[in-house]
């Protein structure tokens, strides 16, 4: 059954006490069989670095890493001979996360809405010089926000230079292009051999390049957005990309070995032939030229899950899609890649992974968070073999996710489960469990000798509502621990049965969970509102199905 996917974090709880989720690190250990061998591919061919690092949000120890280091790194050229955790890889696009984090921390919602011409001027004035105003020709920027541009809605292009052919030896005219224009061509970070553009000869030259489509129509990936991003955040934080960085990321999260530089010998990972290792990429370092290690990105992904810097309001609202795609289990978001999948990869309940990615020649890297496990993981490759990022995201992903399921509902069974009664005497009592569904499954629910379970299906058959098939309890995000005793609130949700069929339906009542939540109250109290208590070691205490108006306690 389809149930609620808003609402289907099944852990949550675990933030109250600290009640540390048993690592499934045996499980992972074994999802990497000997180096080569994978059901995906082989995720250590000779020449490729591969790190990677696990961790949850509730312990600061890592619950699983893996190393390897591929053959050849080039020691002369200044690498490490042996890759560990605090390696350091070019992490290409992975910049980009970096870069609307820091707008974010600089109150950077507020600006979501307006156009980036606050910001960043001269591409209106650039516009207007270079410009006709055919909608066709020209990006209409003062159409383009910051968020537009956060969440590649902007509509427009990928690049400018970056990307042109014009300049490299190929015989053009033999294959049938035009003679071009020598003003046409790129002379600068085009080519490897070219220096970065200036400011005013990118902006210059990005805005006579066409829009790809309207503004806020369909996701376009674009690294000029996140280049005139890095732009607008100067001119926020008044200082420089790299000091902003520094000052109000790296630092303060302690990220040592990340950095908008190439860093010490002796840190990175070099493979043979990565001539890209220390190119300089200018004032295109917020969309690509971050430098990073294993550990930092984990630790980056677990921050944002903390909301060790951003307000948890920021965090919740910036970790959702904002646009579909034409593929049904793939968003996009600020600018995350959202992937969703199945708690047991086929089959069970829907998962969100917040994925970003990044390459940069010989480098491939994923950073990951699934928010429903509050996990970060980050996978960062260098090498030839660029697909071995793929075969180690999916080793990890497919082995931890149902393990994390399983884990959760082992802690909630733990937990939460079992059977509450009244301590005042009277026969109430609720019996929570769980099984391969979502939520905590309410078993009977009884009060004063009453059977409501009973009570809510008569009156569910007597309007024509349906027949329930379980109440199961989720949790909502409210937690407590100040004003209220280490409280964290619940809602019920009836899962009913619906018509059946096997002809296909567009409209699938089953998705509908969602409005019937909080609709039949008792005395101004929904019926679907249950708080839970526990004590300061994070072990329940009671129950409160709120329209009763009184506590029952765990036996
Ligand atoms: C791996 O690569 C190194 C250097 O690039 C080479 O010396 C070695 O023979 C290779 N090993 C295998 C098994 O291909
Ligand atoms: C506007 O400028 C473009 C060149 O960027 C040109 O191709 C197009 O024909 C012009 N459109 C009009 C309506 O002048
Ligand atoms: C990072 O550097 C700071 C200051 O030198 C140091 O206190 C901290 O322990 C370092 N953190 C890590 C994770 O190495
Ligand atoms: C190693 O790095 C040096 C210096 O950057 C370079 O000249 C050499 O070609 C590199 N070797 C390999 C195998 O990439
Ligand atoms: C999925 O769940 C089934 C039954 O609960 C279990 O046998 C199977 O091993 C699980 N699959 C994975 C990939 O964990
Ligand atoms: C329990 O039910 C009985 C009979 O239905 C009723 O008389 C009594 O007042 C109820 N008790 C409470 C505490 O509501
Ligand atoms: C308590 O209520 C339940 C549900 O109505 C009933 O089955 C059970 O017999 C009652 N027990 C007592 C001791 O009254």
């Amino acid at each position: 059954m389809y149930i609620l996917t808003l609402i289907t974090a099944f852990i949550t709880f675990l933030a109250i006490g600290n009640s540390a989720m048993a690592p499934p690190q045996t499980l992972l250990m074994s999802a990497f069989p000997p180096p080569g061998v994978s059901a995906f591919g082989n995720f250590t061919p000779n020449g490729t670095s591969v790190s990677v690092s696990v961790k949850s949000t509730a312990q600061e120890s890592s619950l699983f890493d893996f190393h390897f280091t591929g053959a050849g790194l080039n020691t002369s050229a200044g690498s490490t001979n042996r890759v560990t955790g605090d390696s350091v890889f070019r992490i290409g696009s992975i910049s980009k996360l970096f870069t609307v984090y820091a707008h974010l921390l600089h109150n950077g919602l507020d600006r979501w809405e307006q156009p980036i011409t606050n910001y960043v001027p001269e591409l209106l004035d650039y516009a207007r010089k270079f410009g006709n105003g055919s909608r066709i020709d020209n990006v209409n920027w003062e159409e383009v926000t910051v968020g537009a541009l956060a969440s590649q809605m902007s509509g427009i292009g990928a690049n400018y230079a970056l990307g042109d052919i014009s300049g490299s030896s190929l015989p053009f005219s033999q294959y049938g292009f035009p003679k071009l224009d020598p003003t046409d061509i790129p002379t600068c970070g085009a080519e490897p051999t070219q220096p970065p553009c200036s400011r005013e000869v990118y902006l210059q030259g990005f805005v006579k390049r066409h829009p790809v489509f309207a503004s806020q129509y369909t996701p376009v990936y674009s690294n000029t957005a996140f280049h005139i991003l890095g732009y607008a955040l100067e001119a926020i934080a008044g200082d420089t990309y790299e000091n902003i960085l520094q000052r109000d990321v790296f630092r303060p999260l302690d990220l040592n070995n990340s950095g908008t530089h190439t860093p010490r010998a002796g840190l990175g990972v070099i493979p043979p032939d990565a001539m890209e290792w220390d190119t300089n990429i200018g004032d295109e370092t917020p969309s690509g030229g971050i430098y990073s290690s294993a550990n930092d990105l984990v630790n980056f992904g677990r921050n944002i899950l903390l909301s060790t810097q951003l307000p948890p309001l920021v965090t919740r609202r910036w970790l959702k899609p904002l646009a579909h795609t034409s593929a049904l289990t793939f968003s996009v978001g600020a600018p995350w890649e959202i992937y969703r999948t199945m708690s047991n990869i086929t089959t069970g309940r829907i998962i969100d992974v917040y994925t970003k990615s990044g390459g940069y020649g010989s480098y491939a890297c994923l950073l990951i968070l699934i928010p429903d496990y509050e996990i970060s993981i980050s996978i960062l490759t260098a090498g030839p073999n660029g697909i071995v990022v793929n075969y180690v995201s999916e080793m990890i992903i497919q082995t931890l996710i149902p393990a994390l399921e399983k884990s959760a509902k082992e802690e909630a069974a733990k937990i939460l489960t079992g059977l509450y009664t009244s301590e005042t005497g009277g026969n109430s009592s609720i019996s929570l469990t769980v099984d391969d569904g979502p939520g905590l499954v309410v078993e009977s629910w009884t009060s004063n000798s009453s059977n409501l379970l009973q009570t809510a299906e008569e009156y569910l058959q007597a309007t024509g509502g349906g027949h329930i098939n379980s109440m199961r309890l989720y949790p909502t995000g409210l937690k407590d621990s100040q004003i209220c005793q280490n409280q964290a609130a619940y809602r019920a949700v009836f899962d009913l049965s619906t018509e059946p069929g096997s002809t296909p339906r567009v409209f699938d009542q089953n998705v509908n969970a969602w409005e019937n939540i909080d609709e039949v109250t008792y005395g101004e109290i929904s019926i679907d509102d249950f708080v839970f208590e526990f004590d300061s070691s994070g072990a329940v205490m009671h129950i409160e199905p709120r329209i009763l108006r009184s506590t029952l306690v765990k036996v």
